[in-house]
C-alpha cells in the first residue's frame, strides 16, 4: 500500500480539487513521520503469549478483505446492523436535528449511506467526518460520497479514533453525533472499553450524541461460523495482518506458515482469533530490528471481538453519563443499536 503523504500545507491538510473534501493525515497514520511507529508491535511480540493490536488488519487489502466478509452468508453481523439502520434511521434524524456526523471506522462508509438520507429527506443540514486508519479506503469512499450527494460536505480524518477524537474541532452545527457502529467496540477489553468511552465523553458537549452498534451474545455455533466462513475470507483478513507487517516494517513473515484459528470463549463472551505457527521458526522484522522466534504450534493473538449483553451495555454506558435513549434490535436479538446523548 502507498503510504499516504501529508499534504502540501504545513496544517496537513491535503485539498481535494473538490472543495467539498477535505482530508486530513492525522501524524501517527503516517509512519514515516510518527516518531516511534511499531513500538506496540515490538511490546506484543516479544511477550507471552504474543498479540498484535487489531488495528493492523486495515491496510488497503485488509479494508477490502473485510467488505467481502460483510458479504459473507454466515457473517450475519452487517446484514443484520444494516436491517435496524433501515428501520430506525428517520427516528434518529429526527431525535438529533441538524448535525455533525462524526464516524469512527467509516470503512466503505456503506451503511452510513442510510443515515445521509435519512437527514436529506427531512431537510436537515449535515456535515460528515469519517475517521478510518485505511487512508485508500477513506478517500476513495469520500469521493463516491461527494458524487452520490451533490451537497454534503466531508472532511475525512485518517489516523486512529484516539488521535481523531482528541483534535475535533468544535462543531459550528447545532450538533453533533458521534457513531461507532458494527461492533467495533467488541475489539476493545473491558478496560479499554472505558477509556475508548470517556474519549468519546471528552468529544462531546453535554445534549450531544453517540450511536453505537453491538453484537450481541447468540448460541456459540452461529457465532463460530461467521468467524470461520467457508470461503475462507476471514482466514485471509486474518493472516493479512502479517502482510501488513511485512511492507510496514521490511518483515519476511511467509503466510503459507500461519493458520487461522477463531473459536468462542464463552467465559470471557468474546470471538478469539489467532495466528497459529505452523512450524519452528524465526521471522525477522528490519525496520524494528527484531526476530521473532515461533515454536510450532505457538499463537499470535490478533483480535478478540466481544458479544454483549443488551442490558449490561446500557448500565455501564449510563455510568459514563452516555444515556441511552433509544435501543434498537432485531427480532432475533443478534445485534443492537444504540442512541445514546450525554448528560450532565
Ligand atoms: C469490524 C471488529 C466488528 O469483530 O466481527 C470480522 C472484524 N474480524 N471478522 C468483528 C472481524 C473477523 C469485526 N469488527
Amino acid at each position: 500500500m502507498r503510504i499516504s503523504q501529508t499534504g502540501d500545507s504545513k496544517f496537513g491538510f491535503k485539498n481535494a480539487n473538490e472543495e467539498r473534501l477535505t482530508v486530513q493525515y492525522l501524524q501517527e497514520a503516517n509512519p514515516i513521520v510518527s516518531p516511534h511507529p511499531g513500538t506496540d508491535v515490538v511490546k506484543g511480540l516479544t511477550q507471552t503469549p504474543k498479540t498484535l493490536s487489531a488495528r493492523y488488519f486495515y491496510d488497503d487489502r485488509g479494508s477490502e478483505l473485510f467488505e467481502k466478509i460483510c458479504e459473507l452468508p454466515e457473517y450475519y453481523l452487517t446484514r443484520t446492523e444494516t436491517a435496524i439502520l433501515q428501520q430506525c434511521a428517520s427516528e434518529i434524524a429526527q431525535v438529533t436535528g441538524a448535525c455533525e456526523l462524526v464516524e469512527l471506522g467509516s470503512g466503505s462508509s456503506t451503511k452510513t449511506r442510510i443515515l445521509l438520507n435519512a437527514y436529506n429527506q427531512l431537510g436537515y443540514s449535515i456535515r460528515y467526518l469519517p475517521i478510518d486508519v485505511s487512508a485508500g479506503m477513506l478517500e476513495s469512499s469520500a469521493k463516491q460520497l461527494l458524487v452520490d450527494y451533490p451537497s454534503l460536505e466531508v472532511h475525512a480524518l485518517a489516523g486512529t479514533y484516539e488521535s481523531a477524537l482528541a483534535q475535533l474541532e468544535p462543531t459550528q452545527l447545532p450538533s453533533r453525533m458521534i457513531f461507532f457502529i458494527g461492533s467495533s467496540l467488541g475489539n476493545l477489553n473491558p478496560q479499554e472499553c472505558e477509556a475508548f468511552l470517556s474519549k468519546i465523553t471528552d468529544a462531546l458537549q453535554v445534549g450531544e450524541y453517540f450511536l453505537l452498534g453491538v453484537d450481541l451474545q447468540k448460541p456459540k455455533h452461529i457465532l463460530e461460523a461467521a468467524y470461520n466462513d467457508s470461503q475462507k475470507v476471514t482466514a485471509a483478513f486474518n493472516l493479512n495482518m502479517l502482510e501488513h507487517l511485512n511492507w510496514r516494517f521490511d518483515g519476511n513473515f511467509d503466510t503459507t506458515q500461519f493458520s487461522h484459528l477463531a473459536f468462542y470463549n464463552e467465559i470471557e463472551q468474546r470471538i478469539e482469533m489467532h495466528l497459529s505457527s505452523l512450524r519452528s521458526q524465526t521471522v525477522e522484522l528490519r525496520a524494528l530490528n527484531l526476530n521473532v522466534n515461533f515454536a510450532p504450534a505457538e499463537t499470535i493473538f490478533t483480535e478478540i471481538s466481544r458479544k454483549f449483553d443488551l442490558h449490561a451495555i446500557q448500565q455501564e454506558l449510563k455510568a459514563l453519563h452516555l444515556v441511552p435513549q433509544k435501543v434498537w434490535t432485531d427480532e432475533n436479538k443478534w445485534f443492537g443499536l444504540l442512541l445514546c446523548q450525554l448528560q450532565a
